[in-house]
């Protein structure tokens, strides 16, 4: 369905500001409480593994936000390169950190600056050294061609206006062979043109 994919009406740029707003307030004040789950109760909800979670920092775990989990889809494996897109707060990060080993390494590429800091923050914590995080964009990610093993990602496409541009740089960034791991937010029908065009339902 060709049209899925097209920005629509949408003002791209206000849309980033906005998704960078909500996103800084989650990564800052993450028990506001916001329209969308997050943090510990959000981690139980989608399955991560309980010994996994409880065995964290509040402040790894809190500002999580997704939409379900990449590791549902496999495992990593040790000395794997993977690029998390949106790595948020870092928290699938670091556990995807954790899969690979120090052979490994995870890079991070997300557009908001407090989430970058936050994920920076939570690696150190948590005793991570193989996860960097980079400001970037989905639709022009700072990677080389065919560099990553794997790429996850975790509700993240669905904020992207431009999603053909965002898995073109997927494709791009992947080595041959290389594996998605992705969580998103998928509809089987058309979004009319004017519920495109609210900034509000896109941020949610
Ligand atoms: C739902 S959170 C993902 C959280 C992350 N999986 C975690 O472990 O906490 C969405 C993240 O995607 C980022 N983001 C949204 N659109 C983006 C884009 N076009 N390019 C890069 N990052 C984006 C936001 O800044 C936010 O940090």
């Amino acid at each position: 369905m060709a049209h899925a994919f097209m920005p629509g009406p949408v003002d791209v740029r206000e849309l980033r500001t906005q998704v960078q707003l909500k996103y800084s307030e989650v990564a800052t004040s993450p028990g506001k409480g916001f329209h969308f789950h997050t943090g510990r109760p959000l981690a139980a909800m989608l399955d991560y593994p309980a010994e996994v979670v409880d065995a964290l920092p509040d402040q790894v775990v809190e500002s999580f936000a997704g939409v379900n989990n990449p590791f549902s889809l496999g495992e990593l494996n040790p000395g794997e390169v993977v690029l998390d897109v949106g790595s948020g707060a870092g928290f699938d990060s670091i556990l995807a950190a954790r899969m690979v080993g120090p052979t490994g390494r995870v890079i991070g590429v997300d557009m908001t600056l407090e989430m970058r800091a936050k994920a920076a923050f939570a690696a150190a914590l948590a005793g991570v050294r193989n996860a960097e995080f980079f400001d970037g964009l989905a639709e022009e990610l700072p990677l080389p061609d065919e560099s990553v093993d794997v790429i996850i990602s975790n509700g993240v496409i669905n904020l992207c206006p431009d999603k053909l541009a965002a898995y073109r740089e997927l494709y791009r960034a992947l080595k041959p062979g290389g594996r998605l791991q992705i969580a998103d937010v998928v509809v089987q029908r058309a979004v009319p043109a004017k519920s495109k065009a609210e900034v509000d339902l896109w941020t949610g």
